[in-house]
Formats: C-alpha cells, structure tokens, sequence
C-alpha cells in the first residue's frame, strides 16, 4: 500500500506524519502519534470510543482515512483543554462520577465539547441527542448528562 506525507492541525499544532493510503484515523493518532485517549472498540462507527473533532466537527476516528485529514484540523481529547488547564467537561465528568471504566469517556467528552461549543446551554433532550452515538456500559448515562449541564452552567 502506497505511503502519503500529509500535514493537519492536531490539537492546534502542525503536525507531519507519513500514512498508508488505508490507514484510518484512529490508529494513525495511537500508534503513529501516542495519542491514546482515542480509543478503539468497534471499528464501525458503532460505539463512539473513537470521536475526535475534524474542522469542529464529532467524526468517528475509525471511520476516517488519515489522508483525508491533509489541511484539516483535529482535535483529540489530549487537545480540549487550554493553556493546560482541563475542560470543564473534564473537570465536571470527574466531579461528578461520570466516569466509571472510563472507556468511552475520551469520545464522550469530545461530542460533549462539540455541543457546547454550538449550543451552550442545552436541555438535556439535546444532550442526550448529542450523545447518542456515544456508548456507555457502566454508568447508565445519568451522571453523563448531569456532567454536560454541569459544565454548561460553568459557562
Ligand atoms: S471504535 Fe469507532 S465508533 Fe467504535
Ligand atoms: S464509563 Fe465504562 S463504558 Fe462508559
């Protein structure tokens, strides 16, 4: 399989990488980039472990060729935070118990993000609309959603 040098915008730097022409997004972050909160399960655009931002946009990692993030940016959960300091998303989700294996949490935090960025204050059928395709095996999604008003009332 042919190999393409492509650049993006990753977490707000530039960033160089090589890819096999059928190498999808997600492994090229984990294996090729070291960022592992992206996390692999189904492979199918099934469960959401794998959502990350493409132009401010939730895409399921697995689902998207690295080349076709050439001059696009990317954000990953390493990336939703500012000047090193967390989201509030991932200081709600910690504050109030919406994370349990946390597995799906990386995915959950980026459509959370992806949310609030277009609709700061949502109701929770709006959330729940969000997070729809982002499974969860452990919490039942309640403290989820509760997490996301949290961090919305946090402005
Ligand atoms: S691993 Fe991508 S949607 Fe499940
Ligand atoms: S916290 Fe375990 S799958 Fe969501």
């Amino acid at each position: 399989m042919s190999e393409h040098a492509i650049t993006l915008d990753l977490n707000q730097k530039s960033v160089h990488v090589t890819v096999a022409a059928d190498a999808f997004l997600v492994d090229v972050l984990r294996d090729k980039l070291a960022l592992m909160g992206t996390k692999y399960a189904c492979g199918m655009g099934e469960c959401g472990a794998c959502t990350v931002l493409l132009d401010d946009e939730p895409v399921f990692a697995c689902l998207v060729l690295a080349v076709e993030t050439e001059g696009r940016r990317v954000i990953t959960v390493e990336g939703l935070g500012a000047n090193g300091a967390l989201h509030p998303l991932q200081r709600t989700f910690a504050d109030r118990g919406a994370v349990q294996c946390g597995f799906c949490t990386p995915g959950m935090l980026v459509s959370a993000a992806a949310l609030l960025a277009r609709d700061p204050h949502p109701d929770e059928p709006r959330i729940r609309a969000a997070l729809s395709g982002n499974l969860c095996r452990c919490t039942g999604y309640t403290k989820i959603v509760e997490a996301v008003q949290a961090a919305a009332e946090l402005g």
